[in-house]
């Protein structure tokens, strides 16, 4: 009698789950036979049969697996926090800092629309997440959020990834021309924003373009991606060593390669447990040079040895559309990244679960706290409120 009785209760309960109102179920047999496909192109978007681009943006959260009910909870919210029309100030480093309850993040350094390369540096900006938590409610507040401007002193030139650091904030910086070379930079993250260099050379070789940093959370160490993109953004000389990730020991000083093979390595981030390291490469975007679909659009996963070197690369993810450019995880294990129609998300095995569907490109996003999300879509800024937590570190080291 129970036995029977536990499982009808089990089956209903796990398909009785209720779409919340700002998510939309996708079937993946709905399209896997289309009347016509579409040769090949540099799209943008992916539209789900049965939907308009409008439905799609009504209801963000795309929901392709069940598992992803957990990861958005009852109640998901997106919201529009800041709109600049062209400038793409709202590119990557996005960095929650506890202790103020603000997001830092910097402009795209090189884009055309910003302004910014080899004459000027790009710039780092901050928010308030009280003030954007109070407005989740909304779905468009654009204009109602200050952006601050942080004149880091001196100033870290062409910033672009970044991530916490020993209660502080560490980014790499793309470096400008032959003269200004690229490295890493600690900032306070407190007035007067007192900036130091960390590394700024591998035995007196000007690193290309480090473009993103994580710190592993269980030696501590900061690994780092050293891609092109400042060359191909016209604002830096052509490369003198390969793309690699880099790993700094902070209590040595040692800088040593833990990984290369990869055309253009971007975002870096580590497993909850710090045992597992995915690397995206978006050899695919040639950022001034165009597109180049037959190379990687990639999130590649490896073991993180006990020892802090890397093995077993895999590819975890071939992504659709555009590239994928930052990646983190959440507590669960479950990766993330942003691409070409938003934020998409993949559990531990690489099956897409859902997306944060924005209709255009995301270019990083962060967890800020249990349940929120910051992301950063270029010329537009969004919040998104879920039940899942990032694994990003933020205290410890
Ligand atoms: C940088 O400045 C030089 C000299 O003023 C100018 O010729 C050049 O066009 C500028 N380059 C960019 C990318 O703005
Ligand atoms: C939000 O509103 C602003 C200001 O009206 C507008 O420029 C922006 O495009 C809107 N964003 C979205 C995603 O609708
Ligand atoms: C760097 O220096 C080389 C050699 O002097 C020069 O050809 C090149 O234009 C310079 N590049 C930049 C981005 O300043
Ligand atoms: C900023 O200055 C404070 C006070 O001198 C110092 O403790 C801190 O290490 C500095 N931070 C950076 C990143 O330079
Ligand atoms: C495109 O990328 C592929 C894979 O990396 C490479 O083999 C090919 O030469 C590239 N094509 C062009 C036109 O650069």
């Amino acid at each position: 009698m129970a036995l029977p009785l536990l499982f009808a209760f089990l089956f209903s309960e796990a398909s009785a789950r209720t779409v919340p109102d700002q998510a939309l179920v996708v079937n993946w047999n709905s399209f896997n036979a289309l009347e016509t496909v579409q040769p090949p192109s540099v799209t943008n978007v992916f539209l789900p049969p049965g939907f308009t681009e409008e439905q799609a943006l009504a209801k963000p959260f795309h929901i392709y697996d069940d598992d992803f009910y957990d990861v958005i909870g009852p109640n998901p919210t997106l919201t529009v926090v800041a709109s600049t029309g062209v400038d793409p100030i709202f590119h990557e480093a996005a960095v929650w800092y506890p202790p103020a309850n603000e997001v830092f993040f910097v402009q795209n350094a090189g884009a055309k629309a910003a302004g910014t390369g080899l004459n000027k540096s790009n710039i780092i900006q901050k928010i308030s997440l009280n003030q954007v938590a109070a407005l989740s409610a909304e779905r468009n507040a654009s204009g109602l959020v200050d952006v601050i401007t942080v004149n880091a002193n001196p100033p870290i030139v062409n910033s672009n990834g970044a991530t916490n650091y020993r209660g502080e904030i560490v980014f790499t910086s793309e470096g400008q021309g032959n003269s200004t070379a690229p490295g890493l930079w600690v900032m306070n993250p407190q007035e007067p924003y007192n900036t130091t260099v960390l590394v700024n050379n591998y035995f007196g070789r000007q690193f290309n373009s480090p473009n993103d940093v994580a710190v592993n959370p269980r030696n501590g160490d900061v690994y780092f991606t050293d891609s092109l993109y400042a060359y191909l953004q016209d604002f830096r000389p052509p490369p003198g060593l390969p793309t690699q990730v880099y790993r700094f020991n902070p209590s040595t000083g040692a800088v040593t390669a833990v990984a290369d093979g990869f055309e253009l390595p971007n975002g870096i981030t580590f497993s909850p447990d710090g045992s597992y390291a995915y690397v995206t490469d978006t050899g695919a975007q040639l950022a001034f040079y165009g597109y180049n679909l037959s190379a990687p659009a990639s999130i590649y996963r490896y073991t993180v040895e006990v020892d802090g070197t890397w093995s077993n690369r895999k590819l975890f993810s071939y992504t659709s559309p555009g590239i994928p450019d930052g990646v983190h995880c959440d507590t669960k294990g479950n990766v993330y990244s942003a691409v070409g129609d938003g934020v998409q998300v993949w559990n531990p095995s690489g099956t897409l679960l859902g997306k944060i569907f924005l209709g255009s490109v995301a270019a990083n996003f962060r967890f800020a706290g249990k349940g929120r999300m910051v992301i950063l879509a270029q010329t537009q800024l969004y919040y998104a409120t879920l039940a899942a937590e990032g694994a990003d570190p933020v205290n410890e080291f």
